[in-house]
């Protein structure tokens, strides 16, 4: 990563810091531990993205803090459930013990269901939005993170694990426990800017590629990543059994996969000019990480 990109995504970071701050929302007896949950090991891509997204349409984008803080938590709810036992039981998770592993799984469960419900709190009140652009906001993040999109995905994924897929099913998997939260996150930072409908198609053609390629590249550090670098075990996937594109295309064919997706989300924003550098420099990096 270029030192331009990392202050860039330094900077990002800060501005949904204080959003992701525990406060008087949270009961004194989960402070601490949601304070944990969200300590700032993540890369926070998803609100990195929204806030991206709205500076690629406008200059005076200041509203999307609050609503690119939501996908944050969405997001470590999302970790949180799906390290659970239940689900892949992963003990690390961001560098430390996973939730359940710290405390136990009943409050991670809770917290979980708590990060959930506080996501949509902070679109309700955020400030400098219309009362339009956070129904909006709430409807997409939900259709994103429910029965259409992560829960669902996270279900098939659980349901196909020690099964076979074909390629058409683990693509239509990936997009949805993981594309869909992305896709949404280039949404928010659209509406927030008051994008009109062309740009938030194109957004979300960008978003679309973008997403299923984070999976894709999720799926190829299992195998090439190491965990101290992840924060998080690897060699999972190919441990439990998962549905992965490492298993289905081998690793040269989920790279090129990879390459193909990031060149058709670059192609999605032709219509911006020198606004949207910062979309490209992050598609980039997404396909290029190594954490
Ligand atoms: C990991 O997400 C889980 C997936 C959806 C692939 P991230 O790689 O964004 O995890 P953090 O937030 O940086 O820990
Ligand atoms: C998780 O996918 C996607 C979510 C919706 C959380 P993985 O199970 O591959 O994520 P990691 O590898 O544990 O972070
Ligand atoms: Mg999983
Ligand atoms: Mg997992
Ligand atoms: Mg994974």
């Amino acid at each position: 990563m270029n030192d331009a990109l990392a202050t860039f995504l330094q900077e990002c970071r800060r501005r949904v810091a204080s959003h992701l701050e525990v406060g008087p929302a949270y009961p004194n007896a989960l402070e601490d531990i949601c304070a944990f949950a969200l300590g700032d090991t993540g890369k926070r891509i998803r609100p990195v993205l929204a806030i991206t997204a709205a500076a690629a349409v406008s200059d005076n984008a200041a509203s999307v803090s609050q609503p690119a803080a939501a996908l944050e938590l969405i997001h470590t709810y999302s970790l949180i459930h799906d390290d659970l036992p239940a689900m892949d039981d992963d003990d690390m998770r961001r560098g430390r013990p996973s939730l359940h592993k710290a405390f136990d799984e009943a409050t991670a469960i809770l917290v979980g269901d708590g990060l959930q419900a506080r996501a949509f709190e902070l679109i309700a009140d955020a400030p400098d939005l219309s009362a339009e652009q956070k129904v909006r906001m709430i409807k997409v993040l939900a259709e994103a993170s429910g029965f259409a999109g992560m829960v669902g995905g996270q279900y098939i994924d659980i349901q196909a694990t020690n099964s076979d897929m074909s390629l058409e099913d683990l693509k239509a998997m990936h997009e949805m426990k993981t594309g869909a939260l992305i896709r949404a996150s280039l949404a928010l930072g659209g509406i927030a800017a008051n994008a009109s409908e062309e740009q938030l198609a194109a957004l979300d053609s960008y978003g679309r590629h973008i997403g299923l390629a984070f999976q894709v590249v999720d799926d190829i550090l299992d195998v090439e990543g190491d965990s101290a670098t992840l924060g998080k075990t690897a060699g999972k996937d190919h441990e439990a059994n998962k549905p992965t594109y490492v298993r289905l295309l081998g690793l040269e064919g989920a790279k090129a996969e990879a390459r193909n997706l990031l060149e058709q989300a670059l192609a999605a924003l032709e219509g911006f000019g020198d606004s949207a550098d910062h979309l490209r420099e992050l598609a980039r990096y997404i396909v290029e990480r190594d954490r």
